[in-house]
């Protein structure tokens, strides 16, 4: 089955809207409808801008997160329809730093994927061990959990609708990439525990791989059988080497 390679530009909580304007100015003229699908998630404040700047081109917009309910008092959030009206085509949930360090947990996710699946927008739920976590064998485990705990809300016939990140925590930031060994067990992994859920639909998934993803390593990862993609954080700063690591994925 063939899947159209996926690389997604997760920039956290950097680039004001005129820094993502020079991003852009740089970025957009390189890019091409018949290379891989091309996502940038820009911080909230820069959304709408980067939104409106992609229309029409190529290259989608994601949010680097969105809660579950469509409007009232829920002080700080980010909803479905808000995202919409601004031109948003998808949302990353569960990323491991909304995790760590905002609460985040699988029960608000098993509420979030379905929700923005049924929204119209394309979730990227973000999965992966801690380094405890792969120390003590239990990387299968945490897997399980968190991808059947995620989407046990979602409709089978929805399930290639779920872009998956598999994210090592102790790949995220530090230099230290998985071996194309560990990133295509995990990932085939994942997508065995999805053939559990819909055998057909579990091979449309796109699954891609987060975590310290270079231009020097990404045509590598991109190659193994199970990996789709990158979610790209450090390197997806910088125009040159963000485009770089979307020209190895045509590669791959
Ligand atoms: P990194 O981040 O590429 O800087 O390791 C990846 C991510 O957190 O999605």
């Amino acid at each position: 089955m063939s899947r159209r390679p996926y690389v997604a530009a997760n920039w956290k909580m950097n680039k004001t809207a005129s820094e993502a304007d020079e991003f852009l100015d740089s970025f957009l003229p390189s890019q091409s409808a018949d290379g891989p699908e091309v996502v940038l998630c820009p911080p909230w404040l820069a959304l709408e801008r980067v939104a409106g700047r992609c229309a029409g081109t190529p290259v989608r917009v994601a949010a680097q997160n969105m809660f579950y309910e469509d409007s009232g008092a829920f002080t700080g959030e980010v909803s479905a329809p808000m995202l919409l009206d601004i031109g948003v085509d998808g949302a990353v949930l569960g990323h491991s730093e909304r995790r760590q360090f905002f609460g985040e947990s699988d029960e608000s996710l098993a509420l979030k994927v379905p929700k923005a699946i049924e929204a119209g927008l394309e979730p990227i739920l973000c999965v992966g061990e801690s380094r405890a976590e792969r120390e003590s064998n239990d990387t299968e485990a945490v897997l399980s959990h968190q991808v059947l705990t995620d989407l046990a809300e979602v409709h089978s016939d929805d399930l290639g609708k779920v872009v998956i990140a598999y994210e090592p925590v102790w790949a995220i930031g530090t230099g230290l990439v998985a071996t194309p060994e560990q990133a295509q067990e995990a990932c085939e992994f994942i997508r065995n525990l999805l053939r559990t859920r819909d055998s057909e639909r579990a091979g449309q998934v796109r699954i891609l791989y987060g975590g310290s993803v270079k231009p020097d390593n990404a045509g590598e990862l991109m190659a193994l059988p199970d990996i789709d993609g990158a979610l790209v954080g450090g390197a997806a700063l910088d125009p040159a080497d963000f485009g770089a690591i979307v020209a190895a994925s045509s590669a791959g």
